[in-house]
């Protein structure tokens, strides 16, 4: 891989650290609200992901498959904006952030099994 592309990935799984991060530590404060590593790591995702989607692997076999970046740009794009607009809320609904942790586990899921 190229030292671009590598640099993309490393300051992917940052972004996708600070979110997951951010979120389990949320979680095990009991004050249930979007923290700024979240929203950092969620636009961290969005952007690198963007990057790394870039068909510049010489084409072929070499490129992941156009529905998995589909599926991955729509479940990060989802992510972002769950945490983006519900940023300056005292608290947010249970069920709201469950979602977003779990779409965050699905997009990893996506990204390391969908071959
Ligand atoms: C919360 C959102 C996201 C999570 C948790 C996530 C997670 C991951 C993980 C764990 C990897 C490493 C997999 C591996 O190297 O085998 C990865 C790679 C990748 N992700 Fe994401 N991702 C997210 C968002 C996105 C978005 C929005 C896109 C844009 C379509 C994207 C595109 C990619 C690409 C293209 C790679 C492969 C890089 C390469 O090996 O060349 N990701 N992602």
């Amino acid at each position: 891989m190229e030292p671009l592309r590598l640099i993309l990935l490393y300051a992917h799984l940052i972004g996708f650290a600070l979110l997951l991060g951010g979120a389990v530590t949320q979680y095990m404060s009991k004050h249930i609200r979007i923290n700024s590593a979240m929203v950092w790591g969620a636009t961290i995702q969005v952007v690198t992901g963007i990057a790394l989607a870039a068909p510049l692997r010489g084409g072929g076999d070499a490129e992941p498959a156009p529905a998995k970046l589909i599926v991955k740009a729509v479940i990060g794009i989802a992510i972002f904006a769950m945490a983006f607009f519900s940023r300056k809320r005292e608290v947010v609904n249970k069920g709201h952030f469950m979602a977003l942790v779990g779409l965050t586990l699905v997009n990893a899921a996506v990204a390391v099994f969908w071959k």
